[in-house]
């Protein structure tokens, strides 16, 4: 997920490498490293826990001339696999350091790669799931059926591994070329004069080319100063996409879109992806670093959920999957509030601290006050080694990759997805759940990818919509069930990037006061649950709908495609793909978050930092 740099030319590899590598700086990382072939059998590696200028600090105190040579790649990690420290640091070399190999994503089969290599005598120096692959290239490189040739001795590696990855291998044999592959993770080739570049984004090296080539899934690639080849994982010959960089380096490193957010939302699916990979092994569900026991998921009879903001609101999802499902009584607190109000808890409960940046001051003292009272503590975090999850018992790693824009948002939705994989390890410890029920919600689970993506292409509609009502006073939100915690953070969404007045009701509550908002013109959106689901909530959101209507509110629904009954009342209605349920949040919450954005930049505000706001609040 993080940033990658390889290169073979005419200048110092070191040069162009960090130079790439502070071009992808902006996808935040927590590590980095360089590799360099001197051209003499000499593979020179450095590497660095923390900021880049750590990294250059060392290779100055290295002497930066036992650096030279005109091949290289370096690396920045966003850690999925062991902590943000200098031995997890990439590149990753074999015993006899010949190999080195730096890698973007998550190899699902590390455990028993690692479990084969130890078996062989093999001692691996780190946590990282990358290790395995330098080990296994370097023993093909050396002994296989493919010895003395690095690009087919990657291939053979390549073909053992599962889950998303994309590998750049360096030699000290070979110091002309560097070999490149990818597997559901990003790799581009740019094309120069005498040069040529692989990288994980054309940020990297668009200073120098911007001539560019897009690989395919379960390809490899050789890049030499003359030129590139393409091939599959098979060794026939493939091809990539040409294409120009026609973006500016800003816009690059926005991957073409004007502001981080708008490109975090679009990579929702591969953040859902990336966040349940790995976590269903031989029917069972398996979380990270679990570190509790079926027996202790068995004990457990009250389960908290403690978060702030949107994290929050992703527990709130979770509290309707894990009711139903563990037959468990889920409380879903405010962390700013848990501990003030002297909550009852003890060995058997669980509380499950949901937070993105594992850094926010609430939620760490919500921790640190559970743990004072004997509770079980599992951390979701999305950013390794971060202090809840150190603090915490147990932690399941969301995937979701850096998340740059300040308003949650792909983290958001690898939340809930993290917190529903939760809720059916406790399903499947204490046998709620048969196992064909856990394979069956996993399977709709990891669908949900595909159907955000499908939820992508109501972008220009909801565009259009959000600049309609760009100038409306207020905005209220309307949810039944899973949708209720949606609303609230649609609400979320729009008050913290248009600065515009937005609450989330619970429908069923409007007659209870909120109707008294109701004016004319004043947009409304709802989230309709699935016809197909809960039918009562369905109709009864309806009748909801009408009731505004009359009252002169312009109702924008969000609906399932087909549903025909609410159509009548939608003055706007944007459909999205059908899901079942309880899975339905992590697709009505796209629109919101695009509607959001729009209002915001009709608003001519910045997106990605809005007024008042950190990304992390590390304070009470
Ligand atoms: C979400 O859009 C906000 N940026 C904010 O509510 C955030 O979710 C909250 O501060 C919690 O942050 P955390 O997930 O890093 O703990
Ligand atoms: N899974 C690898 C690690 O944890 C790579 C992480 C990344 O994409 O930066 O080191």
């Amino acid at each position: 997920m993080c940033g990658i740099v390889g290169y073979v030319g005419h200048r110092q590899a070191l040069d162009v490498v960090l130079g790439g590598l502070h071009r992808l700086e902006y996808r935040g990382y927590d590590s980095a490293g360089v590799a360099v072939l001197d051209g003499a059998g000499a593979l020179r590696v450095q590497r660095k826990a923390g900021r880049l200028a750590n990294l250059e600090a060392q290779l100055d105190a290295d002497g930066r001339q036992s650096f030279a040579g005109t091949a290289g790649m370096g690396h920045t990690r966003w850690a999925t696999h062991g902590p943000p420290v200098d031995r997890n640091s990439h590149p990753h070399r074999d015993a006899a350091e010949t190999v080195a190999v730096v890698h973007n994503g998550i190899i699902e089969n590390f455990a028993e790669l690692r479990a084969e290599l130890e078996a062989d005598g093999v001692e691996l120096t780190s946590d990282t799931d990358t290790e395995t692959a330098a080990h296994l290239i370097a023993r093909v490189y050396a002994t296989g059926d493919t010895a003395g040739d690095l690009e087919a001795s990657v291939r053979t590696v390549c073909r053992r591994l599962e889950g998303a990855f994309t590998l750049v291998v360096t030699h000290a044999d070979v110091p002309d070329k560097v070999v490149a592959a990818r597997r559901s993770s990003p790799l581009v080739v740019g094309v120069g004069e005498g040069e040529h570049f692989v990288a994980s984004d054309v940020a990297a090296f668009i200073e120098h080319t911007r001539e560019a080539v897009e690989l395919g899934q379960d390809q490899v690639v050789v890049i030499t100063r003359e030129g590139y080849e393409v091939t599959d994982f098979m060794g026939e010959p493939a091809q990539g996409k040409p294409f120009t960089v026609d973006w500016d380096l800003s816009a690059a490193e926005k991957g073409g879109h004007e502001y981080f957010m708008l490109k975090e939302i679009e990579e929702q699916p591969d953040a859902l992806a990336n966040t349940l990979r790995g976590h269903f092994h031989n029917g069972r569900i398996t979380l990270d670093e679990q570190r509790l026991a079926d027996q202790d998921l068995r004990d457990i009879d009250k389960v908290f959920v403690v978060a702030c903001g949107s994290a929050y609101h992703s527990g709130l999802v979770a509290k309707y999957a894990i009711e139903h499902w563990c037959r468990l009584p889920v409380e879903v607190e405010l962390a700013s509030e848990f501990r003030y109000r002297d909550p009852v808890l003890d060995r058997d409960t669980l509380v499950v601290a949901v937070s993105q940046s594992g850094e926010t001051m609430d939620t760490l003292e919500a921790v640190r006050h559970a743990r004072e009272q004997k509770a079980r503590v599992l951390a979701v975090c999305n950013t390794n080694g971060a202090q809840i999850p150190r603090e915490s018992d147990a932690v399941l790693y969301t995937h979701a990759g850096p998340e740059i824009g300040v308003a949650s948002t792909k983290a958001f939705l690898a939340q809930i997805a993290a917190n529903y994989l939760v809720g059916l390890a406790l399903a499947q410890a204490r046998g709620t759940k048969y196992p064909d029920e856990v394979a069956r919600e996993f399977a709709d689970l990891a669908s949900t990818p595909a159907a955000v993506q499908k939820t992508l292409a109501t972008a220009a509609q909801v565009r259009a919509l959000g600049r309609e009502i760009a100038d409306s006073k207020a905005v209220l939100f309307l949810g039944r069930h899973v949708g209720y915690p949606v609303a609230l953070e649609g609400a979320l969404k729009l008050k913290e990037l248009a600065y515009m007045h937005a609450e989330g009701f619970a429908a069923g509550e409007l007659k209870h006061g909120p109707i008294a908002l109701i004016e004319q013109d004043l947009p409304v959106v709802v989230v309709m649950p699935s016809p197909k689901g809960r039918a009562v909530l369905h109709s009864k959101l309806v009748s909801n709908i009408s009731e505004i209507q009359a009252r002169g509110a312009r109702t924008i629904v969000i609906a399932e495609e087909g549903d025909d009954a609410v159509r009548p009342y939608a003055d706007s209605l944007i459909e999205i793909p059908a899901t079942s349920t309880l899975l339905q949040p992590l697709v009505a919450t796209v629109p919101l978050q695009i509607l959001a954005a729009e209002i915001a930049r009709s608003r001519g505000y910045d997106i990605d930092k809005p007024r008042n706001l950190a990304k992390s609040v590390t304070v009470e």
